[in-house]
This record gives C-alpha cells, structure tokens and sequence, in this order.
C-alpha cells in the first residue's frame, strides 16, 4: 500500500509569467502553494495549453528558418548530461552545424563524449560558457545540481531548455529572473531522434515557452527544436505547457502504461491456474513482439483502425469483452490519478520516497521479480538466447 502523505495547509497565490512582447503574452498562471508535511510544493496552474494563441497548434516546417536561426546564431549550447537524450541531442545538433559543448562529470558518459569529438567541461564550467543550457541528466538529480552548479552560473539573456516539464511544473527547479525558459520535450526515445536523424527523419516534440526574459525566447524554441532534428519530414512539434507536458507524460505511466505490466501478470496467473504453460503465455503477452507491431501498427493505421489486421473472431473478441474493462470505475480513477497529478500529490509521494531511500520502490520491484512469472520468464529468454 502506498502510504497516503497528509497536506498540512493549501494556500493560493497568483503569479503572472513575464512574458515580454512574444505571442506567448496572454500566457497568465497562477501558482498554488501546498506546504506539505515535509516539503512544500509550488505548482504553476496555468491553462493546459495557450488556446488563446493566434499561431498554429501543430508545426511540420520552419517557413522563415532564417529569422528563427538569427536567434541562435553565435551561441554556444551547453548539453548538459550525455545519456540518453544528451548524446542524440548534442550530436543532431552538431550536424546541423551548431556549437555544442558538453557539461558532464567524469565517468562513462564523458568519455563517450569525449571520443565522439566533444569538449567537455565540468557543468559549471559548462554553464559559464555557453548562452544556451540544455538540462538532459535524469530528472531526480536536475534540482540539485541545477541549484548547486548551474543557477549562479546562467549569464543573463541565455536560456534553459528542458526535455521534460516535471521539475520547473512542480517548482523543483527556481531558475532566475534573467533567463529565458523552454520546453523541447521529445516524444522519443534518444536513441530513435539520433536513429530518425540520420535518415532524415523527424519526430514528435512538445515545446512551449515557460518564460521570456528576452523578447526572444519564441524565436529560439523553434530554431533549437528544429536544431536538434525534430522538425525533418515526418517530425511535428506541438504547442504544449510544462503543465500539459508533466500531465500527460505522468498520466501515461500511471495508467495504461503501469497497468498493463499487472494486467500481464493477472492473465499469467489466470491462464497457469487453468494449466496452460508459462512459455506459452509468455510469448502469446509480449515475449514473441506482437505487441510491438500492434504498436506499429496503430502509429500508422490508428487505435482501432489497426484492428483490421486481425482476424474476424480477433476483433469481435477485442471489441466486445475489451470494452468490460473501460468502464466508470476505471475512468474515475484515472481521473483521480490525473487530479493527483495536477494537484502536487504523486510529485510529493515522490519527493518523499526519494528523501527516504527508495523503501517503498524497492519493495515494489522485489514484490515484482519474486513472482513466479520472472523464473520462468528468464529461462525462456535464457534458451532463446536473449540473456546470458
Ligand atoms: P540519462 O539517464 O540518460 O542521463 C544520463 C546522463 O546524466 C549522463 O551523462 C550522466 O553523466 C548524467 N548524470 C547522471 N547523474 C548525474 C548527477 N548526479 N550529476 C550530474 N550528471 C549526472 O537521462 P535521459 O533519460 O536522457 O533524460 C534526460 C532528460 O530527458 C530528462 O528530463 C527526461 O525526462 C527527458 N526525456 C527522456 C527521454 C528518454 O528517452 N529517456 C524521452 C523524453 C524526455
């Protein structure tokens, strides 16, 4: 059971984002106050995304790339973090000509860095010579390291972008006056955008302008998303809020994307009781890759137009016992999940956990790997030769 944290007191305040003369300039949040038990969590309550603006939602292509790029031009982008992200990032941008430099401390990741050509520098070091930050080290350690190194070392009228809206969302991260603040949230995985890039390809981004200190900051969202290689055939950037970003990015995790691993496990305990073999099961769920084409499947044809693929008996099964699971029950609770999201409960149950050494996470994954499903799991994989 996840221990329910007690809010102490809610108190309301309101804030306007300085926002210069950009489109973005009927961008209004309020920011809620919650002193919890421990540690208090301040959350923008702006609109999920800016409605009210007059330019287009979805961008495909940079019609006046030259004005967007001016922005840019002569600057010096700091990647922070050479993981992941950091690597794909750092490297689309430097085909596309732009001068990157590397802030990461001394270990694996640096030297990869390293032999592909980098300079790299501490983060601080980093910081300080660069106009254009991009934080792309894990977001647990981002609150830290940005208060410890990177904060006092931001010249004023550069920029920070982030991949993800957790941290400045939630208030983790207190980023000066003087800095333009960005979301670059691919849709992504780092190693598809460097994969997607060398073929040409784009992908999917959210972006949005969190603050504007220099007039400037919609100019370079466009030109560092188009920098870093989303917006090549195929790609599509949209107009999104650090508020809508950290919503859905956290309501997949908490929904479908969590309740499936259970739902496996559910079917496997289902399905051995009444005697089928492990190996079967394992592969009919997730082990033979099916699932990745169902996938593949919906990106290109949709959710269920995809069904087509299937068999007739398939999709009248899918369509008619599927549908018991989606009912009032389930989508009060996903609201309840999205409420927890929006209203600071989940990030402070986070915070905690974290604080605390991870008891609860860990006991969840022992829970996890203890079940019978796993044993069976590793020897299929085992002689499959998908592990050693
Ligand atoms: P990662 O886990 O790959 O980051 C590794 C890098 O962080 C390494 O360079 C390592 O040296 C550095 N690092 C780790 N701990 C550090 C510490 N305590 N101090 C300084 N540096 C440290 O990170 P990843 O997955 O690329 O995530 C970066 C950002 O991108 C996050 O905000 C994440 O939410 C976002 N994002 C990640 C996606 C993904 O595909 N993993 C997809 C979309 C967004």
């Amino acid at each position: 059971m996840i221990a329910p944290y007690e809010f102490k007191t809610l108190l309301l305040g309101s804030n306007n984002l300085r926002c210069n003369n950009s489109p973005a300039s009927d961008f209004k949040s309020e920011v809620v106050h919650i002193h919890l038990t421990d540690y208090p969590i301040r959350i923008n309550t702006s609109e999920l995304y800016l409605s009210s603006m007059s330019f287009e939602r979805l961008i495909t292509k940079l019609d006046d790339k030259e004005r967007y790029w001016r922005s840019i031009e002569g600057k010096t982008i700091a990647v922070i973090g050479y993981g992941n992200q950091g690597r794909s990032q750092a490297l689309n941008m430097r085909d596309n000509g732009v001068n990157v430099i590397i802030g990461n401390p001394p270990d694996e990741y640096r030297k990869t860095a390293e032999k592909e050509g980098f300079r790299v520098y501490e983060i601080d070091e980093a910081v300080k010579n660069s106009e254009i930050v991009f934080m792309l080290i894990p977001d647990e350690v981002q609150p830290e390291v940005f208060s410890h190194k990177i904060a006092d070392n931001l010249k004023q009228g550069s920029a920070i972008v982030f991949a993800s809206g957790y941290n400045y969302f939630y208030d983790l991260i207190t980023v000066p006056s003087y800095v333009d603040v960005l979301l670059v949230a691919p849709r992504m995985i780092g190693f598809g955008i460097r994969d997607l890039f060398l073929k040409g390809k784009g992908f999917p981004v959210l972006i949005a302008v969190g603050k504007d200190y220099t007039g400037q900051a919609e100019e370079k969202l466009l030109a560092l998303t188009d920098a870093i290689g989303a917006l090549k055939p195929g790609g599509v950037a949209v107009r999104s809020s650090f508020k809508e970003e950290t919503l859905l990015d956290l309501l997949t995790e908490h929904t479908w994307a969590g309740a499936i691993l259970y739902m496996f496990r559910l079917y496997y305990e289902v399905a051995t009781e009444l005697g089928a073999s492990p190996e079967a099961i394992i592969l009919e769920l997730y082990g033979s890759g099916e699932l990745a084409e169902i996938a593949e499947s919906m990106k290109q044809q949709g959710l269920f137009k995809q069904l087509k693929n299937h068999s007739h008996t398939s999709q009248y099964g899918q369509l008619s016992r599927g549908r018991l699971f989606a009912n009032e029950k389930v989508k009060q609770l996903i609201k309840k999940m999205a409420l927890e999201i929006l209203d600071g409960t989940f990030a402070k149950e986070w915070t905690l956990e974290q604080k605390s050494g991870l008891i609860h996470y860990k006991n969840l994954y022992k829970m996890n790997l203890e079940h019978p499903m796993e044993r069976e799991e590793e020897k299929l994989y085992r002689l499959l030769g998908r592990i050693k």
